[in-house]
């Protein structure tokens, strides 16, 4: 007995930053962001802060499952920055929400929200919960380079939250890391210690793109199918495919090298953009809300991103 997923919510700021926005502060223009990325326009945080947004997605998301806060007995957040290096992300949802249940952060960029997914399933299986509430959520826009228009103009802010509770429906899930620090990678920035010997970088998202998008094109068929074999099922039995939202053209090369029809991957890309561990819950929300998911479906879940780090799962819809 592991889990099934009872509500989801979603939280992304009111600021709509376009592609024709963006091209007046970087070199750059709406057709290549357009064919190169799939990418239309972004969400960016102006007045919201990110324990705001955790809170909305939750909250909703609580509301979906038909619980409240005082029902959870675990709450997990991925993000790579909360509000504050200490209390953790999770603490400070878990104080918004009026919650009692221990919490804590996991990072693992955008595989964020399986990998809470992989850590929520150990706590089923023991017996430890009932009810846990996963919140993935980044604020990409605090970290940007905004004078880099290979990598500024692909990301995005916003999140959204899960409720489990006791369940059958997890059919399979695995997670991957490759250690690496070159190809992607966002410094800290400034270290206060005076006694420190290395030089602090600035906090500033820096990534090989090209090498990224190669990494992608192999890794997303490939956890998708470890993940359909893990469950015992043929590709052929998924009838809607999650992906992680980095770049259109990687979903369309997974869905050809898996020879899945590409109708069959969800895509909202085209208004978020990439927002790390909030893309794949974002999408998952958007495709239960919008009546694409049904009752008795199954979906495939794959994400991909720093760390370098991987997971996929299979589930099944029971809503
Ligand atoms: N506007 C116009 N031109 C641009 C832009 C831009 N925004 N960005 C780059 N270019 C130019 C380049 O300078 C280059 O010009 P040149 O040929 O004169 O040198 C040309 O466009 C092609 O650049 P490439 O980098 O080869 O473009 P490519 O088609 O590979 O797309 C991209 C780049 C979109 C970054 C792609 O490599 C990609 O999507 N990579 C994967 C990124 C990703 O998935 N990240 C996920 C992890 S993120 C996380 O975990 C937080």
């Amino acid at each position: 007995m592991s889990f099934s997923i009872l509500g989801t919510g979603k939280a992304v700021p009111e600021y709509v930053l376009t592609n024709d926005e963006l091209s007046t502060m970087v070199e750059t223009n709406d057709e290549w962001i357009r064919t190169r990325t799939g990418i239309e326009e972004r969400r960016i945080c102006k007045g919201e802060t990110i324990t705001e947004l955790c809170v909305n997605a939750a909250n909703e998301a609580l509301e979906d499952a038909g619980i409240t806060a005082d029902q959870l007995d675990l709450i997990i957040c991925s993000t790579m920055r909360g509000e504050n290096l200490t209390p953790s992300q999770g603490c400070m949802i878990q104080k918004e929400i009026g919650a009692t249940c221990p919490a804590f952060d996991v990072n693992a960029a955008c595989s964020g929200f399986i990998y809470a997914l992989d850590i929520a399933d150990g706590y089923f299986v023991r017996k430890k919960a009932k009810h846990i509430l996963i919140v993935s959520m980044d604020n990409l826009s605090n970290i940007t380079n905004w004078k880099d228009r290979s990598t500024c103009v692909l990301f995005g802010d916003g999140g959204a939250a899960a409720v489990l509770g006791e369940g059958d429906d997890l059919l399979s899930i695995n997670i991957t890391a490759n250690g690496n620090d070159v190809v992607l990678c966002i410094p800290h920035g400034e270290n206060s210690s005076p006694f420190y010997e290395h030089e602090s970088k600035p906090a500033l998202l820096h990534m090989m793109g090209n090498d990224v998008y190669k990494f992608a094109v192999t890794a997303m068929p490939n956890g998708i199918r470890t993940a359909v074999e893990d469950a015992g099922l043929q590709l052929s039995d998924i009838d809607l495919v999650i992906p992680h939202q980095a770049n259109i053209r990687i979903i369309n090369t997974a869905a050809a090298k898996l020879d899945i029809p590409r109708e069959k991957f969800f895509c909202n890309i085209n208004h978020y953009g990439n927002t790390s561990s909030g893309s794949v819950p974002i999408a998952l929300h958007e495709a239960s809300r919008s009546g694409v998911l049904k009752k008795g479906d199954i979906l495939a879940l794959c994400a991909f991103g720093g760390g370098l780090t991987t997971g996929s799962c299979v589930i099944r819809w029971s809503k």
